[in-house]
C-alpha cells in the first residue's frame, strides 16, 4: 500500500549490497512513495553486481563511494545534486562493518587498527556526510537524515564486540549534528535502532541465529522485519514527522524498554 508519502522527494541511499539490506527495501519503499532516489556503495561492494538490479528496478543512478574518502563523498554529493537539479530531500546511512567481529578478534584482545577502520566506516562516515552535504549546501530545508543502529549501544551484548562502541558514537553524531544542521536548516538527523535481521552484516556477528530468537521471544510484538523498518524509514522521511531530530528511536516491536517476557520465562522454566 503506497501514499505518495515521499512524492517530488529526492534522496540518497547508501548501503543496498543485496535484496536481505535493509537498505534495499527502503529504497524500494521511497520510490514506491513516490521519492527518487540515487543509490551508493563503496566500489567493493558494486563489483558484487548486485545493485544493478535495485538501480534498473528503482530506475537510479548508482554513484560508488567508499565512505571512509572524502573525495568520493564530495563527488558523490556534486553528482547526486547536479542528477536531480539541486539539493536532496533525505538521506539513508546504512552502514556498519567491523574488522574485529569479521576476524572472530574479541573485545577485549581487538585489533586497533581494526578498530580505527571500523570506526571511520560505521560511525566517523555519518559526520563526514552530514559535514560535507553542510558544506556543499547538499540538503534541502526541512530534509531528513538516518542512520541505523542497534541497541547495543545503550546495553552489552557481547559478541557485538566494537560496533557497540561505534553505534554509540553513530548516535552521538547524530544528536550532535542534529542540532548544528537544526539550527542552520531545519534539516532533522535521527538513527532507527533496529531489531535483529537477517541480512550479511547482521549474520556476521557471532551467534546470530540464537541473538535472533532470543530478540524474537523478547519482544511483545516479535521482531521487526527489514521491510516494516523500511515503511519506519519512509514515515521520517516524509513532511509527517518534521518536528523529530536527534533522537535515537527503537524500532524493536518492544524489546528496549522490555524486562522479561512470558516466553522467555517458559523457556528458562525447562
Ligand atoms: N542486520 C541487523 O541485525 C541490524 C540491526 C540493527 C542495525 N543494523 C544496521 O543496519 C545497517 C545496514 O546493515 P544491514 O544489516 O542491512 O547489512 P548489509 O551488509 O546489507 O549492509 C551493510 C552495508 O555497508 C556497506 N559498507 C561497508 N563498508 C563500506 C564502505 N567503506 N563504504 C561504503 N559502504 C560500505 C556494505 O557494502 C553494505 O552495503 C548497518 O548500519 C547495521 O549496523 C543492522
Amino acid at each position: 500500500m503506497a501514499y505518495n508519502l515521499l512524492k517530488g522527494k529526492k534522496g540518497i541511499i547508501f548501503g543496498a549490497l543485496n535484496e536481505q539490506s535493509i537498505a534495499w527495501k527502503v529504497a524500494q519503499r521511497c520510490v514506491e512513495e513516490g521519492a527518487e532516489i540515487v543509490l551508493t556503495n563503496s566500489p567493493l561492494a558494486l563489483r558484487m553486481g548486485e545493485l544493478t538490479k535495485l538501480a534498473e528496478e528503482c530506475n537510479a543512478p548508482v554513484i560508488p563511494a567508499d565512505v571512509t574518502s572524502n573525495d568520493d563523498i564530495n563527488n558523490l554529493l556534486t553528482k547526486s545534486m547536479e542528477h536531480f537539479g539541486g539539493g536532496v530531500d533525505f538521506i539513508l546511512h546504512s552502514i556498519g562493518m567491523s574488522l574485529n567481529v569479521r576476524k572472530g578478534i574479541g573485545y577485549t584482545d581487538n585489533n586497533y587498527d581494526f578498530t580505527h577502520k571500523g570506526l571511520d566506516i560505521s560511525a566517523l562516515s555519518f559526520h563526514r556526510v552530514l559535514a560535507a552535504a553542510m558544506k556543499m549546501d547538499a540538503i534541502n530545508e526541512w530534509g531528513s537524515v538516518l542512520a541505523l543502529t542497534y541497541i547495543a549501544a545503550q546495553r552489552v551484548f557481547p559478541d557485538y564486540n566494537d560496533m557497540a562502541d561505534n553505534k554509540a558514537y553513530l548516535e552521538s553524531i547524530a544528536r550532535n549534528f542534529g542540532y548544528q544542521y537544526g539550527v542552520k536548516k531545519h534539516v532533522r538527523v535521527n538513527t532507527v535502532s533496529q531489531s535483529p535481521t537477517r541480512t550479511t552484516a547482521g549474520s556476521g556477528v557471532k551467534g546470530f541465529d540464537g541473538f535472533i530468537n532470543y530478540a524474537e521471544k523478547m519482544s511483545p510484538l516479535g521482531n521487526a522485519d527489514a521491510n516494516q523498518c523500511a515503511d519506519y524509514c519512509v514515515s521520517l522521511f516524509s513532511d509527517l514527522t518534521k518536528m523529530v531530530t536527534m533522537q535515537n528511536l527503537f524500532h524493536d516491536g518492544g524489546f528496549s524498554y522490555t524486562g522479561v517476557t512470558a516466553a522467555v520465562i517458559e523457556q528458562m522454566e525447562k
